[in-house]
């Protein structure tokens, strides 16, 4: 078992497979009201660099469900990250205290940093680049509702941001057909198109045509068009997504029966309409649910 959880291209599929069947059985454990206390006595230290909701709460849920502790880390109470001490000493004394490290970082780099001299797992709560935890809760909610991730057609419309990232390496790693559609400049580099491509049957392409995107979706995802970091270009953004907008038209262009993902916070008005959010299609909220199931089995996984 590799040490950390920091992109899906670490990942081998089986592995993938193992953490989404771990998933659901500890799902319906913890929903029959049974517990497994695997780590009992261990603790687990949260980095956050920016906010969070679902990812906060639902890994100190997680931790505690498994019958460890966790500990919330602001870079504020340690003088910044990288500044009152260099990244390497602060993953090596975290390694002395606690027994796995969750980041949330701006920088990629920082992550992998942590990874690079802690001893203990660390894990990707999110970073510009990546989303790895996000991806497996989606294919998760996928697999629930479609019954199958190999083939199913997903739209994604929006931004070709951190979560688009690791959706399309979830994506090749499952054999999912997977459209990216974007404004012109906000595609998907080409470096990760061809790393979620090399990995498996599974097909990622790039249109900036979300009407043609959506024509034969399984699936329309989205996601903010002002990721966190990025707030001063909010008009400029808002200006560059138009006619990007998750709305009843676009929905009305995909196949009936089309699922509606997106993984939160949602700005309704802006890259989802408020209608299509409480849709019945709308599986937005069993996404959110499913990053405690599928974090509960990834902190079991790697401190097994
Ligand atoms: N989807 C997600 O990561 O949400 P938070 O930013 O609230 O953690
Ligand atoms: N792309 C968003 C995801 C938030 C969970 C961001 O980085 O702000």
């Amino acid at each position: 078992m590799q040490k950390d959880f920091l992109s899906l291209t670490d990942c081998s599929v089986e592995l993938l497979e193992e953490l989404l069947e771990l998933s659901a059985s500890l799902k319906s454990l913890y929903k029959g009201g049974s517990r497994d206390l695997c780590l009992a006595g261990k603790t687990l230290a949260m980095l956050f660099e920016k906010p969070s909701l679902r990812t906060r709460i639902s890994f100190q849920v997680a931790m505690r469900d498994l019958g460890g502790s966790s500990i919330y880390v602001k870079p504020e109470d340690i003088g910044g990250i990288g500044k009152r001490e260099p990244i390497k000493d602060m993953g090596r004394v975290f390694s002395r205290y606690v027994d796995v490290i969750m980041a949330r970082t701006f920088e990629h780099d920082t992550v992998t940093g942590l990874a690079e001299y802690a001893s203990v797992p660390v894990i990707n709560a999110l970073t510009d680049w990546s989303h790895p935890c996000q991806a497996m809760a989606d294919v998760l909610t996928i697999k629930e509702h479609l019954g199958r991730i190999e083939g199913v057609k997903l739209a994604y419309v929006g931004d070709g941001n951190n979560v688009a990232r690791s959706l399309a390496f979830a994506g090749g790693k499952f054999g999912m057909e997977m459209i990216v559609a974007t404004p012109a400049g906000y595609e998907l580099d080409a470096e990760t198109i061809d790393k979620a491509n090399g990995v498996s049957a599974g097909s990622i392409a790039q249109t900036n045509d979300p009407k043609a995107a959506a024509s034969e979706a399984d699936v329309i995802y989205t996601d903010t068009w002002v990721s966190m970091g990025h707030e001063e270009e909010k008009a400029k953004r808002v200006a560059d997504f138009a006619g990007f907008q998750v709305d009843a038209g676009l929905v009305n262009c995909a196949p009936d029966g089309v699922k509606i993902m997106h993984c939160l916070p949602a700005n309704r008005g802006y890259e989802i309409t408020d209608e299509v959010t409480e849709m019945p299609g709308s599986i937005i909220y069993d996404q959110a649910e499913n990053r405690l199931h599928f974090q509960r089995a990834l902190l079991k996984k790697l401190m097994g």
